[in-house]
């Protein structure tokens, strides 16, 4: 048994005492403390002085780096990106804003966001042999596995941006990843509709932009709803960033051996795209679809209860919120906006989500272990409304949190403690045994 104990020591240090009851040693470790939130003890000599390693799976009580970039308070369910909250971002601000923000630490002065938005919208084409990889694709491949692919791809067209010591192509590898990611998921899109691809737009905002690649054909103009645009862009600021979620960390144990950052940022791709995580806006859809009617719901409610039952409420709980998620507010408010916009009065999922959500946050089951809407609970209902298909769901998500991503990532480069991601285990395998020849087993 180990106990541990805190201590604030004389020099004004915190600390923390672990005695190792197996042998009475005593073991002190340094706390570090952040600006805001939990501490840490910093237990980088742990190994070295007691020869354990600490067991931790899914990381609950883990931090793996000092970070600038995002704050969750999930007690209270407030975000802050680089200290501003997510509801200010998202009614104040625009998307490129916020990207400039979460990559530099500060948002920009007009002369700054002017070159930044010019800059992004210079990159936004890509390589034209980068087409021919969705040829490659069967034609009802799921976006997210394009997405995922051509997006490793990348890997191999901008040699010029790929030497990670170098500040300024990393730079560049970090505009080229914002500005190109509309583009492929475009073509995407394009690709599984049987529709020719259509080229970026420079005169167009980051969303106008893409919603024009998205939904104009080359047989007539396409005039983009500038309120669709604005719902779009807030989406867009919802998904940037959020700590260090499971593919931020894929992101960053990636690039923590050096590699290719177009391969690390497909790799945070492939992580986002599982239902317990990016892929849950997708899974909210279907299961609303799948309750069908408003009388369905205890059904689900008594499944989602039942610890022999898989069957979880998407869109429902999260690691760190253990309480309202902010960008679930933000996202419902947009949602009811987005189906006035398109003259939706009567969305039969929408009535479900609202009933589903009062049932849950009445049941002692969801009340206990604090589970509230997160912010997939109403975005598919938002996106199905503005045109896109289930499928697409995701890819947008990825596409917004591409900034978080590369902003990780660059923090990650740069960070001067910086080793290459390689956690320890529990061993309960087979010890050391003989080799039996085939013939003899
Ligand atoms: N429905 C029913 N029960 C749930 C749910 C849910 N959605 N989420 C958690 N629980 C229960 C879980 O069964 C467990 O109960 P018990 O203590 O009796 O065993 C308890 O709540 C704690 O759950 P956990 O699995 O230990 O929590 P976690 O932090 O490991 O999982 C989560 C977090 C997001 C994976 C999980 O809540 C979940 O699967 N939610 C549904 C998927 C979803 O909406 N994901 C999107 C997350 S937000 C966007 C993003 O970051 O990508």
């Amino acid at each position: 048994m180990t106990q541990v104990h805190t201590a604030a020591n004389d020099a004004a240090e915190d600390t923390v005492t672990l005695i190792d009851n197996r042998t009475g040693k005593t073991f002190t470790y340094p706390v570090l403390n952040g600006t805001v939130g939990p501490s840490v003890i910093d237990i980088r000599n742990l190994y070295r002085d007691t020869g354990m390693f600490t067991y931790d799976p899914g990381y609950t009580s883990t931090g793996s780096c000092d970070s600038r970039i995002t704050y969750i308070d999930g007690d209270q369910g407030i975000l802050l990106h680089r200290g501003y909250t997510i509801t200010d971002l998202a009614e104040k601000s625009d998307f490129m804003e916020v990207c400039y923000l979460l990559l530099h630490g500060e948002l920009p002065n007009v002369a700054e966001k002017n070159k930044f938005v010019r800059t992004i919208s210079r990159h936004t084409m890509v390589h034209e042999k980068l087409r021919g990889f969705y040829d490659g694709f069967r034609n009802d491949a799921h976006p997210m596995a394009i997405l995922c692919g051509v997006t490793g791809a990348l890997a191999a067209f901008y040699h010029d941006s790929t030497d990670i010591r170098d500040p300024q192509q990393r730079l560049i590898a970090s505009h080229r990843l914002i500005a190109k990611m509309p583009t492929i998921s475009a073509m995407a899109y394009k690709f599984s509709k049987g529709e020719p691809f259509v080229y970026p737009r420079n005169d167009l905002s980051y969303a106008e932009n893409f919603l024009h690649m998205l939904f104009a054909v080359p047989a007539e103009p396409y005039h983009v709803n500038p309120a669709m645009a604005k719902a779009m862009d807030r989406l867009f600021i919802l998904h940037a960033d959020h700590e260090q979620n499971a593919s931020t960390s894929t992101v960053r144990i990636a690039g923590s051996s050096h590699a290719n950052p177009f391969a690390c940022i497909a790799a945070g791709i492939a992580s986002l795209w599982g239902p317990a995580h990016g892929g849950a806006n997708e899974a909210v859809l279907k299961m609303l679809e799948q309750i069908g009617s408003p009388d369905r719901i205890p059904e689900f409610i008594a499944r989602a209860k039942d610890p022999a039952d898989p069957f979880r409420l998407m869109g429902f709980g999260h690691r760190v919120y253990k309480n309202y998620d902010p960008r679930a507010a933000v996202m419902s408010k947009s949602c009811h906006e987005v189906l006035d916009i398109v003259g939706v009065t009567n969305e039969p999922l929408l009535k479900i989500a609202q009933e589903l959500e009062r049932i849950a946050l009445e049941d002692e089951y969801f009340v206990d272990r604090k589970l509230f809407p997160n912010v997939d609970f109403y975005s598919g209902i938002t996106l199905r409304a503005m045109g896109f298909p289930t499928s697409m769901f995701t890819v947008l998500f990825a596409l917004a949190r591409t900034v978080g991503w590369i902003a990780q990532w660059k923090e990650m480069i740069e960070d001067p403690v910086q080793k290459i991601g390689r956690p320890r285990q529990l061993y309960s395998g087979a010890t050391q045994r003989v080799y039996v020849p085939l013939d003899e087993r």
